[in-house]
């Protein structure tokens, strides 16, 4: 047999092949996610959890979502991990507190979310008990459900437009852009009629932009090549860097992603209803 390969040796190559596949999109999902720099506390081990989020409804602090069998997410199964990230559902039927933010990450697909799994499972376990939240008397977990049911209910719909979907997956689902630049209505539930307008109560007490294509109110007056250059870098066009939690979305997600996946996100961006006001 001078050619011809052994077909064994084919099928370890796609085997390989197919492996570094399925790990890499893991890895590349969680980064366009951002789930690392919520579960992890400053100078805290990676993903262990602690990070403390202060909002008007009380202190609230990431869990573990390390593989560590006791303090971590070592014995979840997958569907676990669904209904945690995607339904904001707990193993013993409660709800998660939506500063977890899963009303964004369940327009994710199961497939999507599982990939994140597996991912998170090929790292360092940290064993690192999760603090209690400090919450005001009068708020429970139990009340989170009835809520939820109303918030969960009509999920937003992608757009009709192909060349407009894998943007929206990214700035919608993934990049969970709105829960912080679109504002909120009571209780907490999103804004829809002013998505991506802008928010004067945003977390850490932080003014959020909007973001809409509106030229006075938003950034109807950037060039798709500043809005490009801005997420892969931060830069703004007039030379300043973009602060606070923006700097880290920057760091730990768009600048992470590919340069097709920022045309699409700047291409979707430029084309949602501008909307004036901040
Ligand atoms: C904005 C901050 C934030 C982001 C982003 C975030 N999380 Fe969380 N996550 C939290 C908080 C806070 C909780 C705890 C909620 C509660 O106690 O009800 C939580 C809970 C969880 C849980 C439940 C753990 C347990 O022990 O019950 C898992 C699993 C999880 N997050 C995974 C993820 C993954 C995966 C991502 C990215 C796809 C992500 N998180 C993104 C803040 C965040
Ligand atoms: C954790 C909250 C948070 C998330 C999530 C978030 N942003 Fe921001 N964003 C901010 C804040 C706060 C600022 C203003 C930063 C400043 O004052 O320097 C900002 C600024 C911006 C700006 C600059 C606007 C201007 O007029 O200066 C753009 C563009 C932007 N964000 C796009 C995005 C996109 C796209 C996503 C999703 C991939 C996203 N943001 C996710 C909080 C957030």
């Amino acid at each position: 047999m001078r050619h011809g390969v052994p077909p064994a040796w084919v099928a370890l190559w796609f085997a390989l092949l197919a492996g570094t596949a399925a790990a890499g999109d893991g890895e590349y999902l969680f980064h366009a996610a951002g789930c690392a720099g919520c579960h992890t506390r400053d100078g805290g081990p990676a993903l262990a959890g602690g990070r403390r989020f202060d909002t008007a409804f009380g202190a609230f602090y990431s869990p573990n979502i390390t593989p560590d069998r006791e303090t971590g997410i070592g014995e979840w199964t997958a569907q676990r991990f669904i209904h945690a990230v995607k339904h904001g559902t707990r193993d013993d039927g409660s709800a998660y507190f939506p500063v977890f933010p899963y009303p964004s990450y369940r327009l994710l697909s199961d497939d999507d979310a599982s990939a994140i799994f597996d991912y998170l499972m090929t790292l360092p376990a940290h064993r690192q008990a999760n603090r209690e939240h400090d919450l005001p008397w009068w708020l429970a977990r139990w009340m989170i459900a009835p809520w939820q049911w109303w918030i969960m209910e009509a999920p937003p719909e992608p757009p009709r437009d192909t060349e407009q979907q894998r943007g929206w997956y990214l700035v919608d689902a993934l990049g969970h852009c709105g829960e912080c630049h679109t504002p909120r209505k009571f209780a907490g539930v999103s804004d829809r009629s002013r998505y991506l307008g802008g928010n004067a109560d945003g977390p850490e007490g932080d003014k959020v932009p909007n973001i809409t294509p509106d030229r006075k109110a938003g950034i109807g007056k950037w060039s798709a090549d500043d809005l490009a250059y801005f997420l892969e870098t931060g830069a703004l066009p007039d030379g300043d860097y973009t602060g606070s939690t923006m700097a880290e979305v920057v760091d730990n997600t768009t600048s992470k992603l590919t340069r097709d996946d920022r045309a699409a996100i700047v291409r979707y961006l430029r084309a949602v209803p501008p909307l004036p006001g901040d």
